[in-house]
C-alpha cells in the first residue's frame, strides 16, 4: 500500500477491521479508545487461525516439522521486530508479555544488579504506573532515589528541571516515548543523550509510540525500547523488550525455567546465551506470531501516512472540542501523538464516557493509570479520545455531536 491515507483507502483500510463494522447501543460504533488497545485486522486474526490449526506446536524444542514450522513462525517475529526499530541483531529482542513485562524485567534483573545504596533513578511526572511502580519496588529494596522530571503546565516535560535532576549518581533514567494521558511526544533523544553523559542507562516505554512514531534504537542509542504488540493493530499478551547485547549479556536472568539454561546440574546451573536467557517456559507462541502481521500492516500502511493522518484528526478534534462551552484540555504540547484529553465543567468524566457509549462512541474515562499526573492538573481524571488509522472526521463529528448534547443536557 504505502500511499498516503486517504478517505478513500481509509474506507478501504476499515474493511480489514471487522469489529468495527457493527452496532452498538443501536448506533454505529465509533471507537476512540486506541491508546488502551487497538483493534485487530483480518490479517492477525487469520494469522492465529492458521497457527492453530495448521501447525500448533511449542517452539525451539521438537524436531517434528510443526515444531519447526512454528519455531521459524515465532523467529520470522523477531527479526520483524527488529527491523520494524532497527534494532543491530535479533538475539537484542526479547518476547515478553508486553510494556509492562518489560519494564518489570529492566527493573528486576538490571536494577537490582546495579542499583547500590543512594542510587537514583530518574522518571517523568508523565509516567503510567507500569512506568513508576516496577522502579518504587527496586529503589525500595536497594536503598535507591527515585527522582522525578517535572511536567509543565502544557504537558511538556521540564528538560532544565531534568538536567538538574542528573547526578554521578544517576545509574538508570526511564520515560516514555509518548505520554498515554494527554500525547506529548517527549524528545527522547536529549533525554538519552543527557542521561548518557551522566554515566546512566536509559530506558524507553514505547507503548504510544509503536503504532505512530518513527523508532530507530540506533539513532536513538536507547540501551532498553519496550513495546506492546495490542498497542499495534496486534495481539494481546506479547510484545518486545529491545536491549544493547552488551547491556543484556550483563544482566542475570529475570525467570528461571525451561529454555533459559544451557546446563542444569543440582549444584549449578548456567544459563543460555540471549535471547533465550531471558524467555522462560513456553512462550505466548500464536500471539507472538501474529504479532508480525501487524509490523507489516503498520509497514505497508507506512508509519509516516498513519502519522499524517492521525495528526490531521487530532488537529480536527481539538479544534472542534477547544470550541465546546466548559471544555478543558488537558495537555497542549506542541507535539503530541493522537490524543485529546479534556474535561468538562462541573460533569464527571465518567458521565460522559457513559453517556457517549449510549451513542455507540467508545472512549476511556478515569485516570489513565497516571494518578500523579492527574494530581498534578487537579483532576480526579479525563475523558480520553485516541485516534488510530482507521478512524475519520465524520466519527469525530459523531463526537462532538454527543458532546454537544451532553453539555446542554447538563446545564
Ligand atoms: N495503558 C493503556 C491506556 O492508556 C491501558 O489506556
Amino acid at each position: 500500500m504505502n500511499s498516503q491515507v486517504t478517505v478513500a483507502n481509509v474506507a478501504e483500510i476499515r474493511k480489514q477491521f471487522p469489529v468495527l463494522n457493527q452496532q452498538v447501543n443501536g448506533r454505529n460504533l465509533v471507537y476512540f479508545d486506541n491508546a488502551a488497545t487497538t483493534q485487530k485486522p483480518l490479517r492477525v486474526i487469520n494469522a492465529l487461525i492458521e497457527y492453530y490449526t495448521g501447525y500448533n506446536a511449542n517452539i525451539h524444542r521438537g524436531i517434528h516439522t510443526l515444531a519447526e514450522r512454528a519455531t521459524r513462525a515465532y523467529e520470522e517475529t523477531r527479526q520483524a521486530a527488529k527491523d520494524f526499530i532497527n534494532a543491530n541483531f535479533a538475539e537484542e529482542i526479547i518476547f515478553v508479555r508486553g510494556v509492562t513485562e518489560a519494564i518489570n524485567l529492566v527493573a528486576s534483573s538490571y536494577g537490582r544488579t546495579f542499583l547500590q545504596l543512594g542510587d537514583e533513578v530518574i522518571i517523568s511526572g508523565l509516567e503510567h504506573h507500569s512506568n513508576i511502580v516496577p522502579w518504587q519496588l527496586v529503589c525500595e529494596e536497594r536503598r535507591a532515589y527515585l527522582k522525578i522530571i517535572p511536567v509543565l503546565e502544557n504537558g511538556e516535560l521540564d528538560l532544565d528541571a531534568y538536567q538538574k535532576l542528573l547526578t554521578r549518581q544517576t545509574k538508570i533514567v526511564a520515560v516514555n516515548h509518548a505520554s498515554n494521558s494527554l500525547g506529548t511526544i517527549n524528545p527522547i533523544k536529549e533525554i538519552i543523550d543527557l542521561a548518557h553523559q551522566a554515566g546512566a542507562v536509559v530506558l524507553i516505554d514505547g507503548a504510544q509510540a509503536g503504532a505512530h512514531l518513527p523508532i530507530d534504537v540506533q539513532q536513538l542509542d536507547c540501551d532498553f525500547y519496550c513495546l506492546s504488540s495490542h498497542k499495534m493493530y496486534g495481539p494481546t499478551g506479547t510484545g518486545i523488550l529491545y536491549g544493547k547485547r552488551e547491556v543484556l549479556e550483563k544482566m542475570p536472568p529475570y525467570q528461571g525455567g525451561g529454555e533459559m539454561i544451557k546446563e542444569v546440574t543440582f549444584a549449578k546451573t548456567t544459563y543460555n546465551d540471549l535471547p533465550h536467557k531471558f524467555e522462560a517456559g513456553t512462550p505466548n507462541i500464536a500471539d507472538t506470531i501474529a504479532f508480525k502481521s501487524a509490523i507489516d500492516f503498520i509497514n505497508e500502511i507506512g508509519k509516516e501516512n498513519i502519522a499524517a493522518h492521525e495528526s490531521t484528526l487530532l488537529a480536527y478534534a481539538t479544534e472542534k472540542a477547544g470550541a465546546l462551552p466548559g471544555v478543558r484540555i488537558i495537555g497542549q504540547a506542541p507535539h503530541k501523538v493522537s490524543v485529546l484529553s479534556f474535561i468538562i465543567d462541573d460533569i464527571h468524566p465518567f458521565d460522559i464516557g457513559q453517556m457517549l457509549d449510549a451513542r455507540g462512541i467508545a472512549v476511556r474515562t478515569g485516570h489513565h493509570c497516571t494518578q500523579p499526573l492527574m494530581d498534578q492538573f487537579g483532576v480526579e481524571g479525563t475523558v480520553r479520545a485516541s485516534f488510530a488509522v482507521y478512524n475519520t472526521k465524520d466519527e469525530i463529528d459523531h463526537m462532538m455531536e454527543g458532546l454537544t448534547r451532553i453539555i446542554n443536557f447538563m446545564k
